[in-house]
């Protein structure tokens, strides 16, 4: 082979290496961002950002292998791995620079590269450290390549260069002006908002409403007037505010990419308090009701092998992540109730999914489903959402960090003795004294918060507000508390300080 043919494939596959590089940067940095919401399949974007990357090192392999073969370069195999060893000085005459450089980018792309493979392995925010490291990666490439390359003179050469180095720039500054953890900006994106003072109700009319199941009422709403409803993602609910003055809130059950109604289901509680059992004896087609949200508590997070577990009404949120995942991504679910007829959406489920489905029923099975045998060498994201039993024997299976899920009721969560406290609020710049027998929420009411909530028991989320200072006793029963801790959140309606201070975002 004419060696010259070498120099061809060290130049050009750097080129491919470094655009894929930056592609990869960027696209990582739009489903940080979730900008892409609206088209947001929690699959394809992911794998696509891994293949770019995976690519990225391809033919970063490619070029350094090709160094040894390329007659101009003149490199031994010790100068592609040793910073500085290489006498090779590039179009710029820098020294050893822009090859070392050069060796400095293989590294961290390789640690990012790897770490990125064993992310479940590791922790996460040794992980995010290194991840982001692609930021200073991407920076330095255009160093490496601008000092070393030799088609710097090259008008196409050029013009790729400075498209590579401008979106470089682009992804560096919308990463500084967006610092936040891609969980807090998915969760404001998605609706989330700490100190939510405006409720966003509208008024939804309802289209339909049908038994899904014994006990289990279908209510379709739209908009009136309006052909599209605002977008959401799965695991969102909407708030019911019921005329009788109750506020409830139910997971949006339909499927997220069609936007020409909302869907809930309602079970009809054997211990209502007057929520479910109004709606089941009064809600008819042609009513309007107020209605506020979507809001999202249980984010679906991206992942390569997903596997929900649904405890009877648990189906609803499970039914629109199943709904929303793409064709070939692996999923598996596992749905138990009482019997087929009492379990909303499950001939749907089966007749659509076949054997991705697993239906345990109570008085066909008997027992409870077999649990260790559903996990067994399962190391995918786990989302459940059903009674406590259920919840329970899933939290001490799975680890904290692959495992997602909602409750339908307040865990009893006693912190012992409750002390006062000092509460300061930024906004105001108020600072008043919790006292041991008032609720943080009452507090913060007290004093000019105007912070909304609903159940008052820690479990829907409404009070959600944001940390600024201080730690939280978390009573609550939303999400984890690792969870809340990540993204700096409490939810003051049951929730302390376990300090003499406490900063909220009020
Ligand atoms: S009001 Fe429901 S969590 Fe605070």
């Amino acid at each position: 082979m004419n060696p010259v043919i070498w120099n061809y494939v060290t130049r050009s596959s750097a080129l491919i290496a470094w655009s894929l590089l930056v592609i990869s940067v960027m696209w990582g940095i739009l489903l940080s961002t979730r900008i892409l919401k609206p088209k947001d399949s929690p699959g394809w974007l992911l794998d696509l950002h891994r293949w770019l990357s995976g690519l990225a090192v391809i033919f970063t392999i490619l070029h350094i292998g090709s160094l040894l073969y390329d007659p101009y370069a003149d490199f031994q195999i010790p100068d592609l791995f040793i910073p500085f060893r290489s006498k090779y000085t590039g179009a710029a005459s820098l020294g050893p620079w822009p090859i070392a450089l050069g060796v400095l980018c293989f590294y961290i792309l390789i640690a990012v590269q790897v770490t990125s493979l064993m992310m479940k392995k590791l922790p996460r925010r040794f992980w995010k450290v290194i991840h982001y490291s692609s930021y200073v990666l991407v920076l330095v490439v255009s160093f490496h390549a601008g000092w070393s390359g030799t088609d710097t003179r090259a008008w196409m050469y050029r013009i790729t260069a400075l498209a590579l180095i401008f979106f470089t720039t682009v992804a560096l500054i919308v990463r500084i002006l967006f610092p936040k953890p891609a969980k807090t900006l998915a969760a404001t994106v998605e609706g989330r908002r700490p100190n939510q003072n405006i409720e966003n109700k509208r008024n939804l009319a309802i289209t339909k409403t049908y038994s899904a199941a014994t006990g289990i009422l279908g209510i379709d709403f739209i908009i009136p007037m309006q052909e599209v409803m605002p977008s959401w993602v799965p695991g969102s609910h909407i708030t019911l505010h019921l005329p009788n003055g109750l506020k409830r809130q139910y997971s949006l059950c339909s499927d997220p990419t069609d936007r020409t109604h909302y869907s809930v289901a309602v079970l009809n509680s054997p211990n209502s308090r007057g929520g479910s059992s109004w709606i089941h004896e009064n809600l008819k087609a042609g009513m309007t009701l107020e209605v506020s949200g979507p809001h999202n508590h249980f984010e679906l997070e991206h992942a390569s092998e997903y596997l929900f577990v649904a405890g009877g009404i648990g189906i609803t949120p499970m039914k629109a992540m199943i709904d929303s995942m793409p064709h070939r991504r692996h999923w598996r679910l596992l749905y138990a109730g009482r019997s087929r007829s009492s379990m909303a959406f499950v001939d749907e489920l089966v007749a659509e999914h076949g054997s991705k489905v697993i239906v345990h029923a109570d008085d066909e099975q008997g027992g409870i489903p077999d649990l260790d045998a559903l996990l067994a060498g399962f190391e995918g994201h786990v989302y459940v959402c059903g009674p406590e039993p259920l919840l329970n024997a899933m939290i001490q299976r799975v680890p904290a960090q692959r495992l997602h899920f909602e409750r339908f009721s307040a865990v009893d969560r006693d912190s012992g003795e409750s002390e006062s406290f000092e509460l300061k609020l930024s906004r105001s710049n108020k600072t008043v004294t919790v006292a041991k027998d008032e609720t943080l929420l009452d507090a913060i009411n007290a004093n000019g918060g105007a912070l909304i909530s609903s159940c008052g028991e820690g479990v829907c989320g409404t009070c959600e507000v944001r940390v600024l200072k201080g730690t939280p006793i978390h009573l609550d029963s939303v999400m984890s508390d690792e969870d809340k801790d990540a993204i700096g959140v409490m939810y003051p309606c049951v929730s302390r300080a376990a300090g003499k201070e406490l900063v909220l975002d009020i």
